[in-house]
C-alpha cells in the first residue's frame, strides 16, 4: 500500500518514484516550442522517431537504478514507472516523473502538460495510480482536453511565452512545495495563466500558489532556478533571480544562497537543459542531498551550510532533460514538526 503525503521538498523522504530512461526519444515538438526552450546547438535533434543515443539511455538507466538502490539503502520505499514503448506513441520518456505529477499532501494532481509528446506519459504511472487510489490518496486528473494545443489555440496574453491561453497548461516542475498549503511557481513556456487558475481550482482556496518572476527567457521548470534545501534555506540561480524578487513571497526571510556557476560538460551533451541543471537536487532529509559527482564547488558550498552532499554520477540522466529533482517524485515525506505554525493563506501572485 502506497501512502501519499508530501508537503515540502526537504523533510525525511520515505517513499519516492525514480524515473526510467527506457525507450527515451527526443520529443518532436513544434519548432517554435523547441526554439523557445531547448539549447540552440541541439535543435536539429528534436525530430520525429529520433531516439536518444543508446549508450546514453543505457548509462542513464544505470544511474537511475543506482539512485533507486541508494534511496532504498537509506530506508525509502522506491517505485519505478512502467516501461512504455514511446517510439510508437510519439512520446518522450518516463525519466522525469516530476514534470507530470504534483504531490501536495495526500493529493496527486495530474498536470495538463503543454507538450504534445507528453500527452500519453500517464501510461507509465498508471499501475502506481491504482495503488495511490486504493490507499486513499486523492487523485485529481487534469480534466483538460489535451488534444487542444496551447501553442496554436489561443492568444498569448503577454507575447513573452510561446504558448497562449487556448487551454490551461502547467507542468508540475514549474512548482515547488514549501509547506502543506504553500507552493511557489512560475509562468513559463509550458505554464500559462489559465494553467495557474486551473491548479488553484484543483487545490482549493486553502492552498497559496505564489508566482515568482525569474529573468529566464527560456523558462521551463523552476527547479533549476530555486532549490529549497531545508526550512529557511534555499539555493537560487544568480543568473535568473535577485533575492529581492522574493520579498513578499513565502520565501521572504529565507537565507538565499547563490548556486555556483556550473562546471562545463560536453559529454554527454545537455540536449535539453542549461548547465544550471546542476542545482536540480533531491534533498533526502533536511541534511543529506544528492548532487552530481562532478559538481565539487556545489558540494563544498553545501557542506559550508551544514548539508551533507551525496555525490552520484548522473550526467547521462541530465542529458535526457533533468537531474535528481526532475527524475524523482516524492510520494511521502515526514510531516515537519512546525506544521501547525505554517501559513494558511489566500491565493496570490
Ligand atoms: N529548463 C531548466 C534549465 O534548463 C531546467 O535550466
Amino acid at each position: 500500500m502506497i501512502v501519499v503525503d508530501a508537503c515540502d521538498e526537504w523533510s525525511p523522504l520515505r517513499e519516492v518514484v525514480v524515473g526510467t530512461a527506457y525507450g527515451a526519444m527526443f520529443p518532436a515538438e513544434d519548432p517554435r516550442m523547441i526554439e523557445a526552450t531547448m539549447p540552440r546547438e541541439h535543435w536539429a535533434e528534436f525530430r520525429p522517431g529520433h531516439s536518444f543515443p543508446s549508450w546514453i539511455v543505457e548509462a542513464a538507466e544505470q544511474e537511475l537504478q543506482a539512485l533507486a538502490e541508494t534511496l532504498e539503502s537509506l530506508g525509502s520505499v522506491v517505485h519505478r514507472p512502467r516501461r512504455v514503448p514511446w517510439s510508437g506513441l510519439g512520446g518522450y520518456c518516463a525519466a522525469m516523473p516530476r514534470d507530470l505529477l504534483l504531490v501536495m499532501g495526500n493529493r496527486v494532481v495530474e498536470a495538463p502538460m503543454a507538450w504534445r509528446s507528453r500527452r500519453h506519459e500517464l501510461l507509465a504511472y498508471w499501475p502506481l495510480l491504482q495503488q495511490f487510489r486504493q490507499s486513499g490518496a486523492h487523485w485529481l486528473p487534469s480534466a483538460v482536453d489535451l488534444s487542444v494545443d496551447p501553442l496554436t489555440s489561443g492568444p498569448s496574453r503577454s507575447g513573452q511565452w510561446v504558448i497562449g491561453e487556448g487551454r490551461p497548461a502547467w507542468d508540475a516542475a514549474d512548482f515547488l512545495r514549501l509547506g502543506p498549503r504553500t507552493l511557489v511557481g512560475q509562468l513559463s513556456h509550458v505554464t500559462n495563466r489559465s494553467g495557474i487558475a486551473h491548479l488553484r481550482t484543483q487545490l482549493g482556496p486553502d492552498t497559496r500558489v505564489h508566482l515568482v518572476q525569474p529573468h529566464d527567457p527560456h523558462a521551463m521548470h523552476l527547479d533549476a532556478t530555486l532549490c529549497p534545501l531545508r526550512e529557511g534555506l534555499a539555493l537560487y540561480n544568480p543568473e535568473r533571480l535577485d533575492p529581492a524578487q522574493l520579498a513578499g513571497s513565502p520565501m521572504e526571510g529565507w537565507e538565499l544562497v547563490p548556486a555556483p556557476l556550473p562546471e562545463p560538460c560536453d559529454s554527454p551533451p545537455l540536449y535539453m537543459t542549461s548547465p544550471w541543471v546542476s542545482m536540480n537536487l533531491l534533498v533526502v532529509d533536511h541534511q543529506h542531498v544528492f548532487t552530481e559527482a562532478r559538481d565539487e564547488k556545489l558540494q563544498e558550498l553545501l557542506v559550508s551550510y551544514g548539508m551533507t552532499p551525496m555525490p552520484m554520477p548522473f550526467r547521462n540522466v541530465q542529458a535526457l532533460g533533468g537531474s535528481f529533482h526532475c527524475a524523482t517524485l516524492d510520494l511521502r515525506r515526514d510531516r515537519r514538526r512546525t506544521e501547525a505554525s505554517s501559513s494558511a493563506g489566500s491565493t496570490s501572485g
